[in-house]
């Protein structure tokens, strides 16, 4: 048993923020479940989203994140992301993370949705120039102890004597190494696992965003929301190699058109902003293009963006497609549609706190309401540190206040033989197919439920693995893959219309009189 103030799940930019900003506090625990760098924060490409640039203000900012969330973002939750980001980015700087410079001001880049240029950027390496810097500052912070390898497994919970509800006490965690259960105890659990691309056949997410926090926090009882808000990104590259690389949006930003093979571009049809629309308007227009040639792809026309440009703004995806021997300076190149980010969550308020008393989140496992029914692009970075910080000045204080409690009973510790990896991977294929094929980008009554049959069997023979077999790496994954991907067809089965990322062939519109609420379920 390890006992610690503060448990700390995931090292992606909300859990190493996080971490340093509550260390003042207290001693960190975080455990994190591969090694240290492994997160969506280190494929980051396109930027932080913050006011700076001169001709913006906070009001330009709040006006197009609640222009694309279609109704559903929290008007308190953005007031807070937009007014309080610019400080949270500049405290990166100040630890250390270097944003690409024009003369003395940061580089502002464009994506879709914004009305202004306000995407801070580390050339298209953003994310991982962020996570170098955390990782440093956390490594030189002798109150944080980070343990690799080290897979939460659930959430303990006992009886709080003060207010006799339950509170979160702390997390069983695997160290898959020595395949051991740990418990450890804390005041305060933050959970900061990251997103679930990993439920979907195709998508931009590294391999550790299975949606664990997700599905931990359900078990424990706490509230989830917006399942059904999964975002796609438009421009995944085609064909995927070992994951899918992202062509960054800032590309389309920086003059990029999506064309169809046959040359002709298409977005002038689907919406004013053309191929700059709403990322959701953009990947349901390439998702009805494809259906209509039959083409496995469209293509990204790059020729109006100057060579030099290019050189300077994206020298890695010049190199990755280089790699993958296809030459953006010369010719198109093919990009599908690929699951990239989930808007719903573990729902919080604006301190991060979940409805669990001890349990808290922050990054993309949380819903703090700031992304509504679709996110603006890169609002998330920024939403991490913005309620990763707020959350750190909650928890912070009253540490000193807060007792540690035992969980009622001992985590149970099966130890029956560990299932075949390979049998698990191939649940794992089935989930994967069937949640691209019926819970993706346009879904439909009759293919929730269908998608619902399907995986309910998958989920009882995997309860029943997790009960007796002894736990693996794997088996902790797919429990977790399966348990969210039951919660996205649950809240997506609700929506009774079609709104931001959520688009349902039988209720096309958007029904504000029934549906402008959040889909919220508890276990
Ligand atoms: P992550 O960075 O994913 O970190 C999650 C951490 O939790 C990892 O360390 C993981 O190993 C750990 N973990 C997970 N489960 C467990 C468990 N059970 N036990 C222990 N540890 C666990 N957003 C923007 O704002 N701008 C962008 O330009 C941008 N570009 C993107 C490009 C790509 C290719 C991708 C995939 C995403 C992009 N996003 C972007 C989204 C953004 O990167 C993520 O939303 C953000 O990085 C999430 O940060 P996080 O800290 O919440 O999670
Ligand atoms: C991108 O660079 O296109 C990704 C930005 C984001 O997901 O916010």
């Amino acid at each position: 048993m390890t006992n610690t103030d503060v448990v700390v799940v995931g090292s992606g930019i909300a859990g190493l923020f996080f971490a340093l900003k509550v260390a003042k506090y207290g001693t960190v625990t975080l455990v994190t479940k591969k090694s240290r760098p492994e997160s969506s924060t280190n494929w980051a490409q396109g930027g932080v989203a913050a006011v700076f640039g001169t001709d913006d203000s906070p009001d330009l900012h709040i006006e197009d994140t609640l222009v694309a969330g279609a109704g559903l973002c929290h008007p308190d939750a953005v007031d807070v992301l937009v007014r309080e980001g610019p400080s949270r980015v500049r405290e990166l700087i100040e630890l250390g993370v270097r944003f690409t410079q024009e003369g003395e001001d940061l580089s502002l880049g464009r994506e879709g949705g914004h009305s202004r240029r306000r995407i801070v950027r580390a050339a298209d390496l953003t994310g991982r120039e962020i996570e170098r810097g955390l990782l440093h500052a956390v490594a030189e912070n002798p109150k944080i102890h980070i343990l690799e390898n080290h897979a939460a497994v659930d959430l303990l919970t006992a009886t709080d004597p003060g207010t006799l509800g339950e509170r979160c006490c702390g997390v069983l965690v695997l160290d898959t190494e020595a395949g051991e259960l740990k418990p450890f105890l804390a005041r305060a659990v933050m959970l900061a696992t990251g997103g679930c691309g990993q439920v979907y056949r195709h998508t931009t997410n590294p391999s550790i965003a299975t949606g664990d926090g997700v599905a931990m926090a359900y078990r424990a009882g706490a509230k989830v929301a917006n399942m059904e808000f999964v975002q796609f990104h438009p421009t995944a590259l085609y064909p995927a190699r070992d994951h899918t690389f992202l062509i960054s949006e800032a590309v389309r930003g920086e003059g990029a058109v999506l064309r169809r093979r046959d040359g002709a571009a298409f977005m002038d049809a689907y919406h004013p902003l053309a191929s700059l629309a709403p990322r959701d308007v953009v990947a349901r227009a390439i998702d009805t293009e494809m259906k209509r040639s039959g083409d496995p792809y469209v293509n990204l026309d790059c020729s109006a963006i100057p060579e030099a440009e290019i050189r300077a703004r994206f020298p890695n995806i010049l190199r990755e497609t280089g790699e993958r021997g296809m030459d953006m300076l010369r010719e198109p190149i093919p990009v599908v549609p690929a699951a990239h980010y989930l808007c719903g969550g573990v729902l919080t308020d604006t301190d991060g706190r979940s409805s669990v008393p001890g349990l808290y989140a922050a990054g993309e496992t949380a819903c703090t309401g700031v992304h509504g029914a679709n996110r603006l692009a890169s609002n998330s970075l920024l939403e991490a540190l913005v309620f990763a910080h707020r959350a750190a000045e909650r928890i912070g204080p009253q540490l000193a206040v807060t007792r540690m409690l035992q969980p009622a009973a001992p985590p149970p510790q099966p130890t029956g033989e560990a299932a075949a990896d390979a049998e698990l991977e191939a649940q794992r294929e089935v989930i994967r197919n069937v949640m691209w094929d019926s819970v993706g980008i346009v879904r439909s009554g009759a293919r929730l439920a269908d998608a619902e049959a399907r995986l309910r069997p998958i989920s009882e023979l995997v309860n029943g693995l997790w009960a007796t077999a002894r736990p693996t790496a794997e088996l902790v994954e797919v429990r977790n893959v399966i348990q969210t991907a039951l919660l996205i067809v649950r809240c997506a089965s609700r929506r009774h219309e079609s709104r931001g990322l959520h688009f349902d062939e039988d209720h096309p519109y958007r029904d504000n009189e029934h549906m402008l609420r959040d889909t919220i379920i508890v276990r």
